[in-house]
């Protein structure tokens, strides 16, 4: 009897003590396992008189149902408890800022092409692109450069080894070759595939990577020009100079814009002209739209009809105008960087800092992002 009070004493204390679902559950085995001190009672009922067994049996089978339903009690506040600790070391702080994201941005040529790509868009040009890797006959011959004729050097121009079938291809040295792409279609010299040109009336631009064996703080080996080709009946001069002065107000968002030709010489147009802008240089920095200086900015002329007999077009009944100008150079005047060899040289820091944001609203003036 004594026995069984005290068991049921010591076992009630022991499991409410119980630390831990491993400590109960090794509780439960020394008290209802096969040999538990539980089980070893029930055990004994069977060596008993039926008197005894009358009277032991329900106060044993009493004792196992209330240690049994007190190691499920304690086993389940032991687990709630667990779950209680696991959900307040896991709390989320909401009110903490987020880690930084670093964020991709556009490099400033890209943004550059983009913002006069918009602008010729707008006036109604297509954009026309052609392979980095030409043939010497697209970016020299066609373009009405003599076989060793010295402008040839003036590009310094990067060959490729020769062929099997003796051709040398080269980088090309400017877009000029696109206009020879976009205007050919009858020449015996090239495979049908590439004289598939268009009917004028064309009105194209060509933004592309350019190459040539230079490199200084403004120039670098490899570059990005933008061509302009317009061939239709009665093209004149008066059409070029407008169309560039337009251009030049809308990218540098001023209406203030003074323009000059100075005659110059390419081979692939006749008359030639180099095209000046009035500028400021006085503050260390250009302005576009004011003070008393000429920042040169792109070469432009009449299509030579060579180019245009090159190309498969009559010079009796198409005319057209040409330019080309250096795209980073333009960005580095419009958007103030001081050596042009940063914008190829990776550097991050120089990415963020003169980089633009692929998501940035339009520009209420211009249009653009
Ligand atoms: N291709 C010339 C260069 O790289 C630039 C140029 C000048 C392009 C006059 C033209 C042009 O289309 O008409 O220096």
């Amino acid at each position: 009897m004594t026995d069984i009070t005290t068991l049921e004493a010591e076992l009630s204390a022991a499991v409410d003590a119980a630390p831990d679902a491993q400590a109960l559950e090794a509780l439960r085995v020394s008290a209802l396992g096969k040999s538990g001190s539980i089980s070893d009672l029930l055990k004994s009922l069977g060596g008993m008189s039926p008197d005894e067994r009358r009277e032991m049996g329900p106060k044993i089978n009493g004792l196992r149902d209330l240690i049994q339903g007190k190691i499920a009690a304690r086993k389940a506040a032991l687990e709630a408890a667990e779950l209680d600790a696991k959900l307040a070391a896991e709390q989320v702080d909401l009110s903490l800022p987020p880690p930084p994201r670093r964020k991709g941005g556009v490099h400033p040529t890209m943004q550059v092409m983009d913002e006069m790509i918009a602008v010729f868009a707008e006036m109604g040009f297509g954009v026309a692109e052609g392979p980095d890797i030409e043939t010497d006959f697209n970016n020299f011959t066609a373009l009405n450069f003599p076989p060793k004729h010295p402008a040839r050097e003036m590009h310094d121009t990067f060959f490729l080894p020769e062929d099997p079938r003796g051709e040398r291809k080269v980088l090309r040295t400017h877009t000029s070759p696109v206009q020879v792409r976009v205007m050919h279609r009858v020449n015996e010299q090239l495979p049908s595939w590439i004289a598939n040109g268009q009917e004028p009336p064309i009105r194209v631009i060509v933004p592309g990577r350019t190459f040539r064996k230079d490199s200084d703080q403004t120039h670098t080996p490899m570059f990005h020009q933008i061509e302009g080709l317009v061939i239709d009946r009665g093209i004149h001069m008066g059409h070029l100079k407008w169309t560039l002065e337009t251009f030049i107000a809308k990218f540098f968002e001023t209406s203030n814009v003074t323009t000059r030709f100075r005659p110059h010489h390419f081979p692939f147009t006749e008359p030639s002209a180099e095209m000046d802008v009035r500028c400021d240089r006085s503050g260390g920095e250009v302005k576009i739209g004011q003070g008393d200086d000429w920042l040169e900015i792109l070469g432009c002329g009449m299509v030579h009809p060579n180019v245009l007999r090159n190309c498969g077009l009559d010079p009796d009944v198409w005319q057209g105008f040409a330019f080309g100008a250096g795209v980073d150079r333009l960005g580095v005047l419009k958007y103030g960087m001081p050596d042009l060899r940063d914008m190829f040289a990776s550097d991050v820091r120089w990415l963020e800092h003169y980089g633009f944001s692929a998501f940035a609203a339009p520009n209420p003036a211009t249009g653009l992002s």
